[in-house]
């Protein structure tokens, strides 16, 4: 039966007044990031030539809570925030699981997921600063329309690199970035130094993330009145995403829930840490399973090493420590364009070493096909990235049938795939292909 405790509204005010800052809470500093040149930790001032002034701030806050400016609370208002908490509730019958699973509607943004809750903070202190024009890269898209949307709001000239497989895979994400007033060409591209060598040496370069980021740097560093936005990794960019986690939190609150496991799929790490860090930092939430789910096509959390490296392909970012499956893996052509990334937050890496996150890795057909069972009993068909998180939700519900648990699953629905229905397709033509396992050099699984 549907009733309020299906759909988990808030009102307007709702809207948090703070993000939680997760480094507080870590058992150690994280490791600082080093000059690739020298060696030698990089202080935050290193930074401000490419970020804005207030976002390196954030990078290194030690306050627990950080407020949210009254501007870019309204914007979240006037794009969909607090957006619903809902209850699976056919899923649950369909499993006959006697778990009871709740997700977060990230997929109501206009652009179709999490990705504007960063880009309208960032592109709102840009604008502050004088920053006129922003350039980024993008994987499955996702990333590049929130910023094309959040440089619409607050009057910037956006400039996207999008990761050339994802372009041919998911052309109309490029139609709605321009629809927003964005820039945007294939990457690797030949308006930058780095593109255009890629292109030489590999014509036809299905590019990655990485080399993407390599590409929006350069531009940014040589273009005036330009910074650089990134979508995810950064600790401040996992900070705007707490906005997700408290919504969830009162929520749960409202139905008089209590979590057992939250689940958020992991690129970089930004969803994931946008609906685990708010009950990370609070103690009530200790004994949580906290559950960051990954492709095998790109295993940096399950299979990467924990070490140095650098955040983008050519290697001018300074050297940051996390779960990396080195700068140079370009990982296979999978639909999931925004996990195609060969690294993992500091943050979240530091949490995998000490135990507290538990990182797990799927196979992408056996992850469309939970996507599509829960498509046909809640209605909602969710991007390939997000998929992920489904399926460990699932998998945890038969766990729990098995095992006849009343355990309460929380799983971040970071984004709709109304841009990736030729991955549908494909699954349902029976024409996706499983991964195959990576050959890597040295595995080492994480704990
Ligand atoms: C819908 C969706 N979920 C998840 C991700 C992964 O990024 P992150 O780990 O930063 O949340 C992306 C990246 O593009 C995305 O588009």
């Amino acid at each position: 039966m549907i009733s309020r405790t299906t759909r988990i509204l808030l009102d307007l005010e709702d809207v948090p007044k703070h993000f939680v800052n997760v480094l507080p809470h870590l058992e150690e500093p994280l490791a600082p990031p080093l000059d690739p040149s020298t060696g030698e930790p990089i202080g935050p001032e290193a930074l401000t030539a490419i970020f804005p002034v207030e976002c390196v701030k954030q990078e290194v806050a030690q306050e627990p809570r950080i407020p949210i400016p009254d501007e870019v609370r309204e914007a979240y208002m006037q794009f969909g925030r607090p957006t619903p908490l809902q209850r699976a509730v056919r899923l649950e019958a369909a499993l006959k699981t006697p778990a009871r699973i709740y997700y977060k509607r990230e997929d109501l943004s206009p652009t179709g997921s999490h990705k504007l809750n960063t880009a309208l903070v960032q592109t709102f202190y840009a604008r502050n600063e004088g920053v006129k024009r922003y350039a980024t890269e993008t994987g499955a898209g996702q990333w590049g329309s929130a910023v094309a949307l959040a440089c619409s709001y607050f009057g910037l000239q956006a400039m996207i690199y999008m990761v050339r497989i994802s372009y041919e895979q998911k052309a109309a994400r490029a139609v709605l970035m321009r629809a927003y007033g964005a820039e945007i060409v294939p990457s690797p591209s030949d308006r930058t130094e780095f593109g255009r060598k890629l292109n030489k040496e590999h014509p036809g370069h299905p590019g990655s993330l990485g080399i993407a980021i390599s590409e929006a740097l350069e531009d940014a560093v040589n273009t005036p009145d330009t910074k650089y936005t990134l979508g995810s990794v950064l600790n401040h960019v996992l900070l705007h995403q707490t906005v997700i986690g408290q919504e969830t939190m009162a929520q749960l609150a409202q139905v008089e829930e209590t979590p057992d496991a939250v689940i958020g799929c992991i690129g970089g790490g930004s969803n994931f840490a946008g609906i685990a860090y708010p009950f990370l930092a609070d103690k009530k939430f200790k004994d949580i399973e906290l559950l960051g789910v990954e492709p095998i096509a790109c295993p940096s959390m399950t299979r990467g090493e924990f070490r140095y490296d650098f955040g983008d392909t050519a290697g001018m970012t300074p050297k940051i420590k996390m779960y990396t499956l080195g700068k140079d893996f370009t990982p296979p052509k999978i639909h999931a364009g925004g996990l195609r990334y060969h690294g993992v937050a500091p943050s979240i890496s530091a949490l995998i070493a000490s135990g507290r996150v538990r990182p797990i890795a799927y196979d992408q057909v056996s992850v469309l096909e939970s996507a599509l069972f829960f498509a046909k009993h809640e209605g909602i068909i969710p991007a390939p990235e997000t998929a992920h998180a489904v399926k460990a939700a699932i998998d945890l519900a038969r766990n729990a049938k098995e095992t006849s648990e009343e355990k309460v699953i929380v799983f971040n629905l970071s984004g709709h795939g109304h841009f990736d229905m030729a991955a549908y397709q494909a699954l349902m033509a029976g024409q996706l292909e499983s991964d195959v396992p990576i050959d890597l050099p040295t595995p080492s699984v994480a704990a």
